[in-house]
């Protein structure tokens, strides 16, 4: 296997920046040398970010790109920029993400949770796959959640139509469920490419999660603050995800604190992921790349 070599000069294009974890693990990723692009839907935040990130890294600017993940033709135009901007992406991050508390539907048409959590992951990750591959060594790594445990894909229900519970909590974790069965699939369509894909979880993280949602949200999440982890600590598992030598061992993996750990029994469904697969196409508008269903590692 070729070594990997650290993140050091590697072209790393990660989504979340702006705030919590995907914000600490941009910091601590320029200052281990990294050549970050930021995803980002809003400027003056991404201004923020970058100011802060620039003061650790040496010199090193990062690149933002401007994309509302919510929107397929945004995401588009962003996978287009990114593909004319760079000869090389080593390092795709799907880290951003979010609960609402109360049903919504995207521009697409899609409830807003399954939008922005599954299928902008499945999306980008789908248009920049032929660029991850040439540029292999690469590594795709997916920020998923404990939340993800007990739920089900709702596969006649994906819309989210008939049930909504738990304040957005329920779709929550169907979309962190989604997160870790694209990865088991991705990871079973690129054996033997050199890229990998895998999914962590940060643990309960004090940050911006949440406080879309209202007065009663934000202040459940204040009193549940001591509780929590700091951002840095949750972005610990995707830092080692992208930056060690020992990850590239893994491809399909569940991590938990640096360490592979089982998902639920939901999560290790192979039919199922295979099954989301092929409906996450159907709802991004068709195969996008080589590994599609069509594609160099076929359904056995
Ligand atoms: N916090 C936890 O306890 C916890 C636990 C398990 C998993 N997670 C996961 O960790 C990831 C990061 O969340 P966080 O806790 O760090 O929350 P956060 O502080 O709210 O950060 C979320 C990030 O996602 C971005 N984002 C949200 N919607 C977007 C959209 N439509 N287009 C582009 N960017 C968008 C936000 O951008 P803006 O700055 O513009 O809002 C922000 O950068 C999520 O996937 C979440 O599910 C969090």
């Amino acid at each position: 296997m070729t070594e990997w070599g650290g993140v050091a000069g590697k072209r790393v294009v990660l989504t979340g920046g702006t705030n919590g974890i995907g914000l600490a693990a941009a910091i601590e990723l320029a200052r281990r040398g990294a050549d970050l692009t930021l995803v980002a839907r809003n400027e003056a935040r991404a201004a923020d970010a970058v100011r802060r990130i620039s003061a650790v890294s040496a010199g090193r600017v990062p690149d933002v790109m401007l994309a509302d993940l919510a929107s397929q033709s945004s995401i588009r135009r962003l996978a287009d920029e990114l593909l004319a901007r760079y000869p090389r992406i080593q390092v795709l991050v799907n880290n951003a993400g979010a609960i609402y508390a109360r049903r919504q539907m995207s521009a697409d048409g899609i409830e807003l949770t399954w939008a922005v959590n599954h299928l902008a992951p499945f999306l980008l990750t789908t248009l920049l796959l032929d660029r991850l591959t040439a540029s292999r060594p690469a590594r795709i790594v997916t920020t998923s959640s404990g939340a993800h445990e007990g739920a089900r894909i709702p596969f006649d229900d994906l819309n989210a139509e008939r049930a909504w519970g738990g304040a957005g909590f329920t779709r929550y974790g169907e979309t962190k469920l989604a997160n870790i069965l694209f990865t088991v699939e991705l990871a079973r369509r690129l054996e033997g490419t050199g890229v990998t894909a895998n999914a962590f979880h940060p643990g309960f993280v004090a940050t911006g999660f949440n406080r879309n949602n209202g007065v009663l949200m934000r202040l459940g999440m204040a009193i549940t603050r001591p509780f929590a982890r700091s951002p840095q600590k949750g972005a610990e598992s995707l830092v080692w995800l992208v930056d060690a030598e020992d990850a590239s061992q893994l491809n399909g993996a569940y991590i938990f604190d640096r360490r592979p750990v089982a998902p639920s029994p939901a999560a290790q469904n192979v039919e199922a992921a295979r099954r989301l697969w092929q409906i996450s196409e159907e709802q991004t508008g068709g195969p996008t790349s080589r590994l599609s269903s069509a594609g160099a590692n076929p359904e056995p």
